[in-house]
């Protein structure tokens, strides 16, 4: 994620980008694989590709002049509530006073994250989704102590850097998205679960009717162009039957248990090789690519 959001980050030409890691990483390699599509394409040309590299620069030494005189940081280090709170501390006896500090965890509340700090009024959550790269969305989200002028500027920065930015005004479990998204997963679960359908057709169901027109006609537009009256009488009666359970389905605890993980395993709802491991992955960012730049 570091690497995808330091190039967004760099469509700007103003801007510097430095990325601190403790691992010597790859930087430009990283890049020019998660970009591969977008230059064969001709989205991003390889002269432009070379420029924003030229600004993207590599630090392993938090007590470089890079990381002290940051206007802003996107923490994107492991999923460790403590590596995170530690990381900020240092961050913190390093950088400016006026720099501005946010977290791109996917689950972890940055209110927690930021607890410790001094100036926790500058503190956001920054949630990209990924690929970094193409998604739109990113989750600016509030703790009870950042200031409303520190969210506003990471929502401009955000929208200035081509993203789609989305203010989430508490710091709550999955944010904004990831509570649909999971709401949905829940159902499409327990629907295989109880023998109503197979995992084929769920995804196949969905593919071929509202997740067809999801990205033109969201849920509350939907609901205004059924009715919010006939929206009532549906949840009045359909919300009885629907699954409403707080904790994973026993189908995914079985799956669990028998290391039935997806991708990693070959094997989880669907079977999988590295030959349709590959095609998924290109076949995913093809279809953003094609939906995002009509290429
Ligand atoms: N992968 C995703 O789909 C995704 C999506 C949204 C948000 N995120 C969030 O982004 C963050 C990173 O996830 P990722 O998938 O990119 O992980 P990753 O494991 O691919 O990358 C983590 C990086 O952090 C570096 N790192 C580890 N400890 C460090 C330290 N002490 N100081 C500096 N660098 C350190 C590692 O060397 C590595 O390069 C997580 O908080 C995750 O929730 C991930």
């Amino acid at each position: 994620m570091g690497k995808n959001i330091a190039f967004v980050v760099s469509s700007v030409k103003d801007y510097d980008v430095t990325i601190y890691d403790i691992n010597p990483v790859d930087v430009e390699g990283g890049i020019r694989l998660s970009t591969k599509q977008l230059v064969e394409k001709g989205i991003v040309s390889e002269e432009e590709l070379r420029e924003r590299l030229s600004r993207i620069c590599l630090v392993q030494d938090m007590d470089s002049e890079r990381v002290k005189n940051a206007d802003l940081v996107i923490e994107a280090v492991f999923e460790n509530m403590e590596l995170k709170q530690q990381t900020f501390a240092k961050l913190e006896e390093r950088c400016r006073p006026d720099c501005i500090f946010c977290t791109n965890s996917s689950v972890m509340s940055p209110s927690e994250i930021s607890k410790n700090l001094k100036h926790r009024d500058r503190f956001v959550g920054t949630h990209f989704w990924n690929p970094g790269h193409l998604i739109p969305l990113v989750e600016v989200v509030k703790t009870d102590a950042t200031k409303d002028e520190v969210a506003q500027t990471v929502m401009d920065f955000m929208a200035g850097i081509g993203k789609k930015p989305a203010l989430c005004n508490k710091d709550v479990p999955g944010f904004i998205a990831n509570r649909l998204q999971h709401a949905l997963w829940r159902e499409a679960i327990s629907i295989v679960e109880n023998g109503i359908a197979d995992a084929a057709t769920v995804d196949m169901a969905i593919k071929n009717s509202f997740g067809l027109r999801l990205p033109q006609l969201a849920p509350l537009e939907n609901s205004d162009m059924v009715g919010t009256d006939l929206t009532f009488n549906i949840h009045d009666y359909v919300l009885n039957y629907i699954e409403d359970s707080h904790k994973p389905s026993p189908l995914l605890t079985k799956m669990k248990e028998e290391g039935k993980m997806g991708f990693k395993s070959g094997e989880g709802f669907f079977k999988w090789d590295d030959e349709k491991i590959a095609k998924c992955n290109a076949d995913l960012n093809s279809y953003l690519i094609k939906m995002l730049y009509n290429k």
